[in-house]
């Protein structure tokens, strides 16, 4: 990787604020924010689409070698079109584990994000950025949350956008159970990068961890959590 490059790796598991910090990160610091997470959700919306079965890993890779998955501007594209909102339904995020625990999977996206990582400065979020995707960024950190506080951060993100048929320990549930498949799957499984600054979100408001990420970028605050 270039050197001269600056990359910022935050891991962790589902609902912990990675994706919102991220966005916020990279505007304050002008970086390239990419969600790692929405490019398999939109492979598994393909995947839904197309009504093949996301358990079956044949039939999951039959669909990839005619895939274009871009993320962009922050818009994800499949295809050629824009699916920001159709990657969030809940029927994307209960299977969307199953499909990124295929190695052909996430082989082909992990060498689209390393290639994106070596055109920009970039901070990227998901659960392998630093331990595969990003090995030698320049920074990482690994958010996380009591899983109680991460369902309910959920279930106001689907309320807030006017979801009404939800029921907020049905979220706490998925959330756990894809933690555990992400954690315990064979490849490139979320576990905490060696060289990682581990937050805990539990307590803190959003720009709180914004702020605290930043002051240790900077060097303010040497003190690791
Ligand atoms: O936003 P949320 O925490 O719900 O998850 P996400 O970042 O959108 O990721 C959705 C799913 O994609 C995860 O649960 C993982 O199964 C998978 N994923 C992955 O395997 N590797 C990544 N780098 C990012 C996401």
């Amino acid at each position: 990787m270039d050197k001269t490059l600056l990359s910022i790796a935050i891991d962790g598991p589902a609902g912990a604020g990675k994706s919102t910090v991220a966005k916020k990160i990279a505007k304050k610091l002008n970086l390239e924010y990419i969600d790692t997470g929405a490019m398999y959700r939109a492979f598994t919306l393909k995947v839904l689409e197309n009504g093949l079965d996301p358990k079956n890993e044949n039939e999951v890779l039959s669909l990839l070698e005619n895939t274009e998955i871009i993320f962009l501007n922050n818009h994800i594209y499949l295809d050629g079109k824009i699916v920001d909102e159709e990657i969030r339904n809940n029927s994307v995020s209960k299977n969307v584990s199953y499909v990124s625990s295929y190695s052909e999977v996430r082989k082909k996206m992990v060498e689209l994000q390393q290639e994106m990582a070596k055109k920009n400065n970039v901070i990227m979020d998901g659960r392998d950025i630093g331990t595969v995707v990003l090995p030698n960024a320049s920074y990482k950190f690994f958010i996380t949350a009591q899983p109680e506080e991460r369902g309910k951060r959920r279930y106001m993100e689907l309320i807030e956008k006017g979801e009404t048929d939800i029921i907020l320990a049905d979220i706490i549930d998925d959330i756990n159970k894809r933690d555990k498949i992400d954690s315990t799957r064979k490849e490139s499984p979320l576990r905490i990068p060696d060289d990682a600054i581990v937050i805990d979100s539990t307590n803190l408001t959003v720009d709180e961890v914004v702020d605290l990420i930043i002051e240790l970028i900077k060097g303010v605050n040497k003190i690791v959590l």
